[in-house]
């Protein structure tokens, strides 16, 4: 494969994001798009064109018919109508009579709309300068190629974080996370991880651990270790305004704070109570942040999440002041209907105001840049700081880290995961599409919280979401503290959980192989069908995905559904498992298939000319039980088959696996 004719054109002044990799030259033509004179982008669109790209934000994998926006922001709230999440990937797959991709590098805001206003335009607007990569190839992998090409090769993470990682806000202590363990361990059912949310520290406060919860993190960690669970804290990017913190009185003594106008810490409410902002867009703030997680990697700790990095702000001290001032301005008046909600709104509208963004400003190599220029990148700023810390730190290990935020340009260092979806039906076949989305930017390593984040689980669709969940890199099942318990034990049907959680540790070997050949190949470890197929019912279907060109799933994402509609654009073998050893199978034709699915089993789709390699799974406790060496393989006739499997032991931290392929028949 050659490299694709990458075309280069500038707008302005951009400010440098770090994301695109390679040298290419200037171009004073773009095809396909009008540049009009404030530098929007625009394009018309034949009826049958799709777009694909923009990362795991609102809406389906076909992006046309929406208006979105790059703009990070935490919003809890993920529902139709949003525009924006809390990742900026400026990746767009325009996939018509024209095929071409482009990407659009600018931490600022930019908008969308993608037929939105005029269905068949496009216009893409962005708020300041921006360097635009556009290029051709002959099919979708190859375009997506381009943008790594372009912006390097994705983050691999250790063997051990493709296992399962059981979390929830609201484990608040070493018992909690003991008796997670245990039911986990007594039910048979392997996990990896646990994750740590906010109750491990002191207040909230980064890089501390609460004495009082964990006497002696160090040795619970090495217990933890002697079972073969990593534990994995999180990380919020605000650090608490606490005079009496090491921490923080570094941070204000150095600077390393964004400011207000006047050049004050900007102040702001994050989960601790009042915060200053590191500014990682000023390197040395950054790499004196990513210093602080020798506290935890001391303690043993390989394993971080990075949250909180939009970043997520509750409210600003200043805006909180004048709402406290104005709120007394409603006492003892007769409220009517403009009143009472301009009331109710004075609280409601301090959260996450895009306002806040234009009240403080970064230092970079002594410029003062406001907030909002550099939004997209600030928390790929803090976790990219991370990584090269962690790198420091651990010479010789590969380590597991993932963040919120992100920008591309971050999946060459950390994973993602999607933020805080809900138990919703909808947002486990959502989930579909982010996953593919995520991958085309170059998140190969990225996951929805299975169960859903808010909301209250039930036991059908936590089966349902880890039948799609056991696919994903990032296998993580968490929940919000106060909603219902959501471990898998946790619904009755122990047997159907079980074997489907047996069934990931059987594929482990599978995953991990495909995982490492999207990322050394420039492509993609999820893709939908059209990236496979040519034919053009394959186009249009957003809830199957392949996994590598061989294997094909397709969750039930109804309630009380018993099965589900399937497409096949050629005739495939259908596995229907219910654990690694126990499942029927049938040869189905090319065409649409109604197949019946009951709760615990999951639909696993083979090509011709493909196997699904599998370990043996009984005793497996964890990735580290997983014997790479001892696989058998399904298959879809008696045909030999060749399989390409990679088996690096999974944690070292040089990064050229290709040595590690080897070629396996069955
Ligand atoms: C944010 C995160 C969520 C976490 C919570 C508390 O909402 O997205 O995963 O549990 O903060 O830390």
């Amino acid at each position: 494969m050659t490299d694709p004719n990458i075309r280069k054109f500038t707008f302005g002044k951009p400010f440098p994001t770090g994301a695109v990799i390679r040298d290419v030259p200037e171009t004073a033509h773009l095809p396909y798009l009008t540049v009009s004179e404030d530098g929007s982008l625009s394009m018309s669109l034949a009826p049958e064109t799709i777009l694909y790209g923009l990362g795991p934000t609102v809406r389906g994998l076909n992006k046309r018919g929406w208006l979105y926006e790059s703009a990070n922001r935490d919003d809890s709230q993920h529902t139709e109508e949003k525009h924006a999440l809390y990742g900026s990937h400026n990746f767009l797959i325009v996939d018509g009579p024209a095929r071409f991709a482009l990407f659009l590098d600018t931490p600022g805001w930019v908008v969308w709309d993608l037929g939105y206003t005029d269905s068949d335009r496009i216009s893409i607007t962005a708020d300041d300068g921006f360097t635009l990569y556009l290029w051709e190839a002959e099919t979708l992998p190859e375009l997506v190629r381009g943008l790594r090409v372009l912006t390097g090769a994705p983050y691999v993470p250790p063997l051990w974080a493709f296992g399962f990682n059981q979390s929830r806000w609201g484990y608040r202590d070493e018992n909690d996370l003991r008796e997670v363990i245990r039911r986990y361990r007594e039910l048979d059912m392997p996990l990896d991880m646990v994750s740590l949310d906010l109750d491990y520290m002191e207040g909230c406060r980064d890089f501390t651990v609460s004495r009082e919860r964990f006497p002696d993190f160090a040795d619970f960690n090495r217990e933890l270790a002697g079972e073969g669970i990593h534990m994995v804290p999180i990380v919020d990017a605000a650090l608490k305004a606490d005079e009496a913190w090491p921490v923080y009185r570094e941070c204000l003594e150095k600077g390393f704070f964004c400011r207000k106008e006047d050049g004050s810490p900007f102040f702001v409410g994050v989960w601790p109570g009042k915060c200053v902002l590191p500014d990682f867009a000023d390197p040395e703030a950054a790499a004196w942040f990513g210093r602080q997680y020798r506290a935890l990697t001391d303690a043993g700790v390989r394993g971080f999440w990075n949250d909180m990095n939009e970043p997520a702000i509750f409210y600003s001290e200043d805006c909180l002041r004048e709402v406290f001032e104005k709120i007394r301005t409603f006492q003892d008046r007769d409220l009517d209907l403009d009143s009472f909600f301009e009331m109710r709104n004075l609280f409601g509208s301090l959260s996450h105001r895009d306002a806040y963004l234009r009240d403080y400003f970064h230092t970079v190599g002594g410029e003062r840049i406001r907030g909002d220029k550099l939004r997209n990148i600030y928390g790929t700023r803090m976790t990219e700081a991370a990584a090269k810390a962690l790198k420091e730190q651990l010479p010789d290990e590969r380590v597991l880290l993932f963040s919120r935020s992100s920008y591309i340009g971050l999946h060459r260092s950390a994973g993602i995961w999607y933020g805080d979806n809900r138990s919703w039906w909808s947002h486990l076949k959502w989930n579909v599409a982010q996953a593919a989305a995520a991958g085309m930017s170059g998140f190969l390593y990225s996951g929805a919280d299975i169960g859903g984040f808010g909301g209250d689980a039930t036991g059908d669709l936590a089966l349902r979401w880890l039948a799609f969940g056991i696919f994903s890199p990032l296998f993580r099942n968490h929940s919000i503290r106060g909603s219902r318990p959501q471990e898998f034990w946790r619904f009755g049907r122990e047997e159907a959980f079980r074997g489907v959680l047996k069934l990931r540790y059987a594929l482990l070997p599978f995953i991990y192989s495909e995982f490492v050949k999207a990322a050394l190949s420039g492509g993609m470890y999820f893709l939908p069908l059209s990236f496979v197929f040519s034919d053009a019912r394959s186009r249009r279907v957003e809830d199957q995905l392949m996994i590598g060109e061989g294997v094909m799933t397709a969750p039930v994402c109804e309630q009380n559904a018993d099965g589900r509609f399937v497409y096949l654009p050629e005739p495939m073998r259908l596995f229907r498992m219910r654990s690694p050893k126990d499942f029927d199978t049938e040869l189905l034709p090319a065409g649409d298939h109604f197949l019946s699915c009951t709760l615990n089993e999951v639909l696993v789709f083979l090509r011709k000319g493909y196997c699904l390699p599998l370990a043996e799974t009984d005793g497996v406790r964890n990735s580290r039980d997983v014997d790479f060496s001892r696989l058998s393989a399904l298959k879809y006739d008696e045909a030999p088959v060749s399989y390409t499997l990679y088996d690096d032991g999974g944690v070292r931290s040089e990064l050229s696996l290709e040595k590690y392929g080897r070629t396996l028949v069955f």
